[in-house]
């Protein structure tokens, strides 16, 4: 069986590097020249854990990249995974999947092909994309991804079901093709859910929201414990000893971030009230998330009275950590606020190309310091930290525990830390003489 992945962002990426190692000959095909031109030397424009060594590893034997999209007649599959970025209005924008499914219809035959659609798209998206290509021998997939950026590889090989939607359950052929495609799962006894397309696609929507309301109800209880005295870290491992609730995503901080929950959400609200439904719950999980940084912001505003021309280490940029994606950070937010507020920010993050990412972002002079904007980036955490009036965590890295505090210490200004991510040892950290303010641990 030949594929043909269309897009080579996350997304595609991931699934044809993944294909190719299961075996297949894959080609991936990108409009960006230049993200082509590095693929096929085997450079990876995005960084994943182990990517770049599985797509040298392929590259060549079966595995090439191209900006052509007469290939995808050599091909019996096409997956679909270009952007579907937001539009102003917060819907999600499908002007690259109807271009893409334009591109590929003009190269069609009579052969027998499946189109899976991997990219994220509303409910009815699958429905229209057949509507086009009714007069063509094949049929359309949908099959919403569940990676995380950083550690994506080992989401794919390792995933926790695969969600297939088909416009006709009584068709056994795409049922067929896509089952042998994933063979390797099904062999290995992961969950296939085989359902409609408008399933499959809700699914994807509801799985990211759902994991965002967790988010934003341990941030509210955490503003209660913040007032009452409790400690939102206890609080949430008791919840999460409950097998009904389960103990992930009920980290709190100063909200969630990246390229996918606060799209996806604004995105599902808009499915919501485009048929004339309130989307409450939804709406309140974004709600929440929008608040929590001027929240967080509050309290350091509270600490200081007027934040006028003071210091800060802002430690982290990356909207989570072991990325160097910045898009809808929590960090870079704070940041301009700080910045509006007339503070001098110093930042750093662990991952170079974040730093690099955040340089260019706001166009700084030299590698060193945007002068205009007061904003420095650092190569090195200690440097962040001199002669600041405060430290500011915003990305949860957990090598922020194992950082030397007493050297920490000696270098700020005044030891007092604002943990966004509640990710010190809050006791250790007040033994060494810092004031501590936590997210829901006061
Ligand atoms: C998310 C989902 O987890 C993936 O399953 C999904 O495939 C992906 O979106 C997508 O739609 O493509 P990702 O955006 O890579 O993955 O990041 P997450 O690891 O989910 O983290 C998202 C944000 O939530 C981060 O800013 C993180 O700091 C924050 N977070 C996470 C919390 O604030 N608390 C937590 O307990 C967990």
């Amino acid at each position: 069986m030949k594929i043909s992945v269309v897009g080579t962002g996350y997304v595609g990426l991931i699934q044809s590097v993944g294909l190719a190692e299961f075996g297949y000959e894959v080609v991936g095909i990108d409009i960006d020249e230049r993200k082509v031109k590095l693929l096929n030397r085997g450079i990876s424009p995005l960084y994943e854990e182990g990517l770049e060594e599985m797509l040298k590893k392929h590259l060549g034997k079966n595995l090439r990249f191209t900006t052509s999209y007469e290939e995808i007649k050599d091909t019996d599959v096409i997956f679909l995974c270009v952007g579907t970025p937001q539009d102003k209005d917060g819907n999600a924008d499908l002007r690259f999947i109807y271009s893409a499914v334009e591109s590929i219809k003009r190269h069609l035959d009579d052969r027998y092909r499946v189109i899976v659609v991997k990219s994220t798209v509303p409910v009815g998206t699958s429905r229209k994309i057949k509507e086009r290509l009714k007069d063509y021998n094949v049929d359309v997939v949908s099959n919403p991804e569940f990676l995380r950026e950083g550690i994506a590889l080992r989401d794919f090989f390792n995933p926790d079901r695969i969600v297939l939607g088909f416009g006709d359950l009584n068709n056994p052929k795409p049922i067929e093709v896509m089952k042998e495609i994933y063979s390797y799962f099904l062999d290995r006894g992961v969950p296939f859910v085989i359902t409609d397309w408008e399933s499959a696609e809700l699914i994807k929507y509801a799985a990211n929201a759902f994991l965002a309301t967790k988010i934003s109800f341990i941030n509210e209880i955490a503003r209660l414990a913040d007032v009452v005295g409790g400690d939102i870290n206890t609080i949430s491992r008791a919840l999460g000893l409950d097998e009904r609730i389960g103990n992930k995503f009920l980290n709190a901080g100063i909200g969630y971030g990246g390229s996918c929950f606060p799209k996806d959400v604004k995105a599902l609200i808009r499915q919501f009230e485009s048929r004339g439904i309130e989307p409450k719950l939804i709406k309140a999980t974004e709600e929440v998330n929008e608040e929590q940084i001027c929240w967080f912001l509050n309290k350091i505003k509270r600490y200081y009275g007027d934040l006028n021309g003071k210091t800060f280490a802002v430690l982290g940029l990356a909207f989570k950590p072991n990325t160097d994606d910045l898009r809808e950070s929590r960090g870079i937010k704070l940041i301009d606020l700080l910045l509006k507020e007339g503070c001098i920010v110093k930042c750093y993050d662990y991952v170079e190309k974040a730093r690099e990412n955040a340089i260019e972002r706001y166009r700084l002079n030299n590698s060193k310091a945007y002068y205009g904007y007061n904003l420095y980036v650092l190569d090195d955490l200690y440097e962040a930290v001199k002669d600041v009036d405060g430290v500011i965590i915003t990305t949860e890295y957990p090598q922020l525990r194992e950082e030397d505090w007493e050297k920490i210490g000696n270098l700020v200004r005044e030891k007092v830390v604002f943990d966004g991510r509640n990710i010190l040892d809050r006791e250790k950290i007040k033994r060494l003489g810092f004031k501590y303010f936590g997210v829901g641990r006061n």
